[in-house]
């Protein structure tokens, strides 16, 4: 018998796989739907101090080897958003809520209103790829890295987890510096800065241009990012980017990952994508002679 259970900061899990921010997290019922399907937890829409309406479509544009999107963090705001987490809460798994904010003011409001609604802990986003003045134009500035979760970390007692930037040439040393301000764990990697053409319009295709690249095509940078990662800081991770398979989720915990999270996976494969990979991670703990998670963890990082 196999164990998959697994933990990430004192926050217990009955399996590794959790739903990612963005994905069909905006209501309480999307989030209870999802818990229903088999995810181990459960990551909010990241949710800003006042509601935004988000980009013009398009937002969303499926490519060869994966997905591009610029939704522009539409969310209904912190004050409307309590009893959506107060929904997802009665799944009775762990429930992250995601944050987005300009300043460490609101970051601070941010995380205080989540730990008061129940959420299990707070995942920081440093990282969207092209939201003005916020996400990674934040997050690719060390010190702002380092004050922001400082800051959150002074204001809260739920684990704090920071989802950092792939589109930096040093990804370790932002980890670094997330360790050092007291951060509880890293999720990497947020999406890549990326674009898509139409040719006969000869112009791009998302409204906003610029979007953030998710799906298969991002997996094997993120599991070059968690390595690094792991290979640098004690901190747990979370492993997210282009997993869609029970052997992709593997990969990423034999790379460093405690646990990973699924996002374009669900537009993939549809909700069913949870249980399936907790199968398939099953059974390949079976056949190679795995007893625990935690057995398998960096393992491909150890010589
Ligand atoms: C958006 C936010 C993200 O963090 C991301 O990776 C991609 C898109 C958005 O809301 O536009």
């Amino acid at each position: 018998m196999v164990d998959i259970s697994t933990s990430i900061s004192g926050i217990k899990l009955k399996n590794p796989t959790m739903l990612a921010a963005g994905i069909l997290g905006e209501t309480g019922d999307s989030l209870l739907k999802i818990a229903k399907s088999g995810a181990g937890a459960l990551v909010t829409k990241s949710i800003g101090v006042e509601p935004r309406e988000g980009h013009p479509n398009p937002t969303f544009v499926e490519t060869e080897h994966g997905i591009l999107n610029a939704m522009g963090l539409p969310n209904p705001g912190i004050e409307s958003y309590e009893e959506e987490v107060k929904k997802a809460l009665k799944a009775g798994i762990p429930v992250i809520g995601s944050i987005f904010g300009g300043n460490i003011e609101e970051f601070e409001l941010l995380a205080t209103k989540m730990e008061e609604y129940g959420v299990d802990a707070i995942e920081l986003n440093l990282s969207c790829p092209h939201a003005k003045g916020y996400g990674a134009e934040l997050g690719h500035d060390k010190e702002k890295v380092e004050e922001i979760t400082k800051a959150v970390k002074e204001k809260v007692k739920i684990p704090i987890f920071v989802k950092l930037s792939p589109n930096v040439s040093n990804i370790s040393e932002f980890a670094k510096t997330v360790e050092k301000a007291g951060g509880d764990g890293i999720v990497a990697i947020n999406t890549l800065r990326a674009m898509a053409i139409n040719a006969e319009l000869a112009k791009p295709i998302l409204s906003n241009a610029i979007g953030g690249y998710s799906g298969p095509g991002i997996k094997p940078i993120g599991l070059r990012c968690v390595y690094e990662i792991k290979a640098s800081t004690n901190l747990p991770i979370i492993g997210v980017g282009g997993i869609l398979s029970g052997k992709d989720a593997v990969e990423y915990i034999m790379a460093g990952a405690s646990a990973v999270q699924i996002g374009s996976g669900v537009y993939y494969k549809g909700e069913g994508i949870f249980a399936e990979i907790c199968q398939q991670i099953r059974e390949f703990m079976e056949t190679h002679g795995y007893g625990k998670i935690e057995e398998m963890v960096g393992i491909a990082g150890k010589r």
